[in-house]
Protein backbone atom coordinates (compact mmCIF):
# COMPACT_ATOMS: atom_id res chain seq x y z
CA UNK A 1 0.00 0.00 0.00
CA UNK A 2 0.98 3.59 -1.08
CA UNK A 3 2.24 6.08 2.01
CA UNK A 4 0.81 9.89 1.38
CA UNK A 5 1.72 13.00 3.07
CA UNK A 6 -0.63 15.59 1.66
CA UNK A 7 0.00 19.39 2.77
CA UNK A 8 -3.88 21.59 2.35
CA UNK A 9 -2.44 24.82 2.40
CA UNK A 10 -5.88 26.14 2.51
CA UNK A 11 -5.89 30.35 1.88
CA UNK A 12 -2.60 30.89 3.19
CA UNK A 13 0.57 32.70 2.19
CA UNK A 14 1.20 35.12 -0.33
CA UNK A 15 3.08 34.76 -3.67
CA UNK A 16 6.49 35.22 -1.58
CA UNK A 17 5.77 33.01 1.36
CA UNK A 18 4.49 30.48 -1.05
CA UNK A 19 7.19 30.10 -3.17
CA UNK A 20 9.77 30.25 -0.01
CA UNK A 21 7.59 27.06 1.59
CA UNK A 22 8.17 25.37 -1.68
CA UNK A 23 11.68 26.26 -2.13
CA UNK A 24 12.50 25.32 1.54
CA UNK A 25 10.33 21.59 1.13
CA UNK A 26 12.30 21.08 -2.07
CA UNK A 27 16.15 22.23 -0.14
CA UNK A 28 14.74 19.33 2.44
CA UNK A 29 13.80 16.90 -0.31
CA UNK A 30 16.98 14.98 -0.01
CA UNK A 31 17.26 12.08 2.37
CA UNK A 32 14.15 11.72 2.56
CA UNK A 33 12.17 7.84 2.87
CA UNK A 34 11.39 7.17 -0.88
CA UNK A 35 8.65 4.99 0.42
CA UNK A 36 6.64 8.02 1.44
CA UNK A 37 3.96 10.19 -1.78
CA UNK A 38 4.64 14.24 -0.88
CA UNK A 39 2.10 16.02 -2.08
CA UNK A 40 1.29 19.30 -1.51
CA UNK A 41 -2.17 21.78 -2.45
CA UNK A 42 -1.27 25.64 -2.71
CA UNK A 43 -4.20 27.91 -3.56
CA UNK A 44 -4.61 28.43 -7.20
CA UNK A 45 -2.88 31.39 -7.45
CA UNK A 46 0.71 30.13 -6.65
CA UNK A 47 0.09 26.47 -8.53
CA UNK A 48 2.28 27.62 -11.30
CA UNK A 49 5.03 28.53 -9.91
CA UNK A 50 4.84 25.50 -7.14
CA UNK A 51 5.13 22.95 -9.94
CA UNK A 52 7.92 25.10 -11.38
CA UNK A 53 10.15 25.46 -8.15
CA UNK A 54 9.06 21.69 -7.45
CA UNK A 55 9.99 20.19 -10.19
CA UNK A 56 12.45 17.68 -10.39
CA UNK A 57 11.94 17.10 -6.45
CA UNK A 58 9.55 13.88 -6.08
CA UNK A 59 6.93 17.04 -4.82
CA UNK A 60 3.69 15.98 -6.50
CA UNK A 61 1.71 19.76 -6.62
CA UNK A 62 -1.84 19.59 -6.08
CA UNK A 63 -4.97 22.10 -6.28
CA UNK A 64 -7.68 22.37 -3.04
CA UNK A 65 -11.26 22.14 -5.54
CA UNK A 66 -11.63 22.13 -8.90
CA UNK A 67 -15.36 22.79 -11.23
CA UNK A 68 -16.77 20.02 -12.70
CA UNK A 69 -17.22 21.32 -16.15
CA UNK A 70 -14.18 20.62 -19.00
CA UNK A 71 -15.03 24.87 -19.65
CA UNK A 72 -17.32 27.41 -20.57
CA UNK A 73 -18.88 30.34 -19.03
CA UNK A 74 -18.54 29.87 -14.74
CA UNK A 75 -16.77 32.93 -14.29
CA UNK A 76 -14.07 32.56 -11.01
CA UNK A 77 -13.67 28.76 -11.38
CA UNK A 78 -10.95 26.74 -12.54
CA UNK A 79 -11.38 23.27 -14.37
CA UNK A 80 -9.66 19.78 -13.98
CA UNK A 81 -8.28 20.24 -17.71
CA UNK A 82 -6.60 23.39 -16.99
CA UNK A 83 -4.79 21.78 -13.89
CA UNK A 84 -3.63 19.35 -15.88
CA UNK A 85 -2.23 21.92 -18.64
CA UNK A 86 -0.03 23.41 -15.46
CA UNK A 87 1.41 20.19 -14.20
CA UNK A 88 -1.14 19.72 -11.18
CA UNK A 89 -0.91 15.71 -10.16
CA UNK A 90 -3.53 15.78 -7.23
CA UNK A 91 -6.70 17.65 -6.49
CA UNK A 92 -8.71 17.82 -3.32
CA UNK A 93 -12.41 17.42 -3.89
CA UNK A 94 -15.06 17.75 -1.04
CA UNK A 95 -13.18 19.06 1.75
CA UNK A 96 -15.10 19.76 4.48
CA UNK A 97 -14.69 23.59 4.51
CA UNK A 98 -16.44 23.12 0.49
CA UNK A 99 -18.93 21.28 1.82
CA UNK A 100 -19.78 23.55 5.23
CA UNK A 101 -19.48 27.22 3.59
CA UNK A 102 -20.09 26.17 -0.24
CA UNK A 103 -22.60 23.89 0.12
CA UNK A 104 -21.11 21.17 -1.82
CA UNK A 105 -23.10 17.96 -1.99
CA UNK A 106 -21.92 14.21 -2.41
CA UNK A 107 -23.50 14.56 -6.00
CA UNK A 108 -21.38 17.43 -7.32
CA UNK A 109 -18.44 15.86 -5.41
CA UNK A 110 -18.91 13.13 -7.56
CA UNK A 111 -18.87 14.95 -10.36
CA UNK A 112 -15.92 16.84 -9.45
CA UNK A 113 -14.27 13.25 -9.27
CA UNK A 114 -15.15 12.37 -12.39
CA UNK A 115 -13.88 15.82 -14.20
CA UNK A 116 -10.54 14.84 -12.48
CA UNK A 117 -10.57 10.92 -13.38
CA UNK A 118 -11.22 12.59 -17.17
CA UNK A 119 -8.13 14.63 -17.05
CA UNK A 120 -5.93 11.98 -15.34
CA UNK A 121 -5.03 13.76 -11.99
CA UNK A 122 -5.61 12.03 -8.33
CA UNK A 123 -8.33 13.29 -6.55
CA UNK A 124 -7.90 13.17 -2.51
CA UNK A 125 -11.77 12.84 -1.68
CA UNK A 126 -12.59 13.99 1.66
CA UNK A 127 -14.93 12.61 4.14
CA UNK A 128 -15.96 12.70 7.53
CA UNK A 129 -18.43 13.48 10.57
CA UNK A 130 -19.71 16.71 12.09
CA UNK A 131 -19.37 16.83 16.24
CA UNK A 132 -22.93 16.29 16.59
CA UNK A 133 -23.21 13.23 14.23
CA UNK A 134 -20.43 11.41 16.18
CA UNK A 135 -22.32 12.46 19.89
CA UNK A 136 -24.86 11.11 18.50
CA UNK A 137 -23.27 7.64 17.24
CA UNK A 138 -24.32 8.30 14.07
CA UNK A 139 -20.62 8.73 12.64
CA UNK A 140 -20.00 5.60 10.24
CA UNK A 141 -23.34 5.85 8.81
CA UNK A 142 -22.12 9.82 7.88
CA UNK A 143 -19.10 8.28 6.35
CA UNK A 144 -20.96 5.51 4.67
CA UNK A 145 -23.60 8.07 3.31
CA UNK A 146 -20.83 10.40 2.18
CA UNK A 147 -18.44 7.76 0.17
CA UNK A 148 -22.03 5.86 -1.93
CA UNK A 149 -23.22 8.84 -2.33
CA UNK A 150 -20.05 10.73 -4.76
CA UNK A 151 -18.12 7.71 -5.32
CA UNK A 152 -21.32 5.28 -5.77
CA UNK A 153 -21.18 5.22 -9.81
CA UNK A 154 -17.42 4.73 -10.22
CA UNK A 155 -16.10 1.70 -12.02
CA UNK A 156 -13.25 -0.80 -9.81
CA UNK A 157 -10.61 0.91 -12.06
CA UNK A 158 -11.44 4.52 -11.46
CA UNK A 159 -12.01 3.45 -8.03
CA UNK A 160 -8.27 2.43 -7.84
CA UNK A 161 -7.27 5.81 -8.81
CA UNK A 162 -8.97 7.64 -5.76
CA UNK A 163 -7.18 8.62 -2.53
CA UNK A 164 -9.58 8.87 0.46
CA UNK A 165 -9.22 11.37 3.28
CA UNK A 166 -10.86 10.95 6.62
CA UNK A 167 -11.09 14.29 8.11
CA UNK A 168 -13.20 13.94 11.30
CA UNK A 169 -14.65 18.13 11.09
CA UNK A 170 -14.56 17.97 14.62
CA UNK A 171 -11.07 17.64 14.41
CA UNK A 172 -10.18 19.91 11.72
CA UNK A 173 -8.44 23.27 12.88
CA UNK A 174 -9.13 22.52 16.79
CA UNK A 175 -6.28 20.94 18.41
CA UNK A 176 -8.56 18.01 18.58
CA UNK A 177 -7.60 14.67 16.66
CA UNK A 178 -9.54 11.56 16.25
CA UNK A 179 -8.18 8.99 18.83
CA UNK A 180 -5.44 6.57 16.96
CA UNK A 181 -8.55 3.88 17.63
CA UNK A 182 -11.06 6.30 16.82
CA UNK A 183 -9.02 6.75 13.36
CA UNK A 184 -8.87 3.44 12.63
CA UNK A 185 -12.11 1.94 13.41
CA UNK A 186 -13.19 4.90 10.83
CA UNK A 187 -10.51 4.09 8.00
CA UNK A 188 -11.07 0.04 8.74
CA UNK A 189 -14.88 1.03 8.02
CA UNK A 190 -14.26 2.46 4.82
CA UNK A 191 -11.89 -0.25 3.75
CA UNK A 192 -14.55 -2.18 3.95
CA UNK A 193 -16.59 -0.27 1.82
CA UNK A 194 -14.27 -1.02 -0.27
CA UNK A 195 -13.76 -4.36 -0.42
CA UNK A 196 -17.34 -4.62 -1.24
CA UNK A 197 -16.26 -3.44 -5.02
CA UNK A 198 -13.34 -6.17 -4.57
CA UNK A 199 -9.73 -7.10 -3.26
CA UNK A 200 -7.85 -4.86 -5.93
CA UNK A 201 -9.91 -2.12 -4.44
CA UNK A 202 -9.45 -2.16 -0.74
CA UNK A 203 -5.80 -3.13 -1.63
CA UNK A 204 -5.23 0.18 -4.08
CA UNK A 205 -6.67 3.01 -2.20
CA UNK A 206 -4.87 4.83 0.02
CA UNK A 207 -7.14 6.25 3.50
CA UNK A 208 -5.52 9.23 5.12
CA UNK A 209 -6.12 11.06 7.91
CA UNK A 210 -6.55 14.68 8.38
CA UNK A 211 -7.42 16.95 11.62
CA UNK A 212 -5.22 18.44 13.62
CA UNK A 213 -2.25 16.15 12.95
CA UNK A 214 1.00 17.48 14.00
CA UNK A 215 4.09 15.85 14.43
CA UNK A 216 3.71 14.88 18.13
CA UNK A 217 0.59 12.92 17.54
CA UNK A 218 1.46 11.40 13.59
CA UNK A 219 2.86 8.78 14.96
CA UNK A 220 0.65 6.79 16.25
CA UNK A 221 -1.81 7.60 14.13
CA UNK A 222 0.63 6.75 11.51
CA UNK A 223 0.93 3.02 12.71
CA UNK A 224 -2.87 1.96 12.60
CA UNK A 225 -3.10 -0.55 10.11
CA UNK A 226 -5.23 1.29 7.82
CA UNK A 227 -4.09 4.84 8.00
CA UNK A 228 -2.14 5.40 4.96
CA UNK A 229 -0.74 9.07 5.62
CA UNK A 230 -2.08 11.66 6.59
CA UNK A 231 -4.19 15.09 5.16
CA UNK A 232 -2.28 18.13 6.50
CA UNK A 233 -3.35 21.42 7.22
CA UNK A 234 -1.89 23.93 9.59
CA UNK A 235 1.48 22.05 10.26
CA UNK A 236 1.62 21.76 6.66
CA UNK A 237 2.51 25.70 6.69
CA UNK A 238 6.03 25.31 8.52
CA UNK A 239 8.31 23.75 6.25
CA UNK A 240 9.93 21.76 9.61
CA UNK A 241 7.20 20.28 10.90
CA UNK A 242 5.79 19.27 7.07
CA UNK A 243 9.21 17.22 6.93
CA UNK A 244 9.27 15.88 10.39
CA UNK A 245 5.55 14.38 9.15
CA UNK A 246 7.27 12.86 5.86
CA UNK A 247 10.19 10.93 8.35
CA UNK A 248 7.16 9.76 10.81
CA UNK A 249 5.34 8.47 8.31
CA UNK A 250 8.45 6.93 6.34
CA UNK A 251 9.68 4.77 9.37
CA UNK A 252 6.46 3.49 10.30
CA UNK A 253 5.34 2.38 7.02
CA UNK A 254 8.64 1.27 6.08
P1 LIG B 1 -5.59 20.88 10.31
O1 LIG B 1 -4.42 19.96 10.17
O2 LIG B 1 -5.21 22.34 10.36
O3 LIG B 1 -6.52 20.47 11.41
O4 LIG B 1 -6.45 20.74 8.94
C1 LIG B 1 -6.75 19.48 8.46
C2 LIG B 1 -7.34 19.64 7.13
O5 LIG B 1 -8.46 20.13 6.98
C3 LIG B 1 -6.56 19.21 5.97
O6 LIG B 1 -7.33 19.20 4.83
Amino acid sequence: MRTIVAGNWKMNTDASSATALVDALVGKMGGQPGNVEVVIAPPFPFITQAVERAKGSGIIVAAQDCHQAEKGAFTGEVSATMLKSLGVGACIVGHSERRQYFGESDALIGEKVAALLAADIIPIFCCGERKEERESGRHFDVVTEQLKGALGKFTNAQLERIVIAYEPVWAIGTGLTASAQQAQDMHAHIRSLLHTHGASVAGAVPILYGGSCNPSNAEELFSQPDVNGGLIGGASLVAEQFMDLLRIAGKVKH
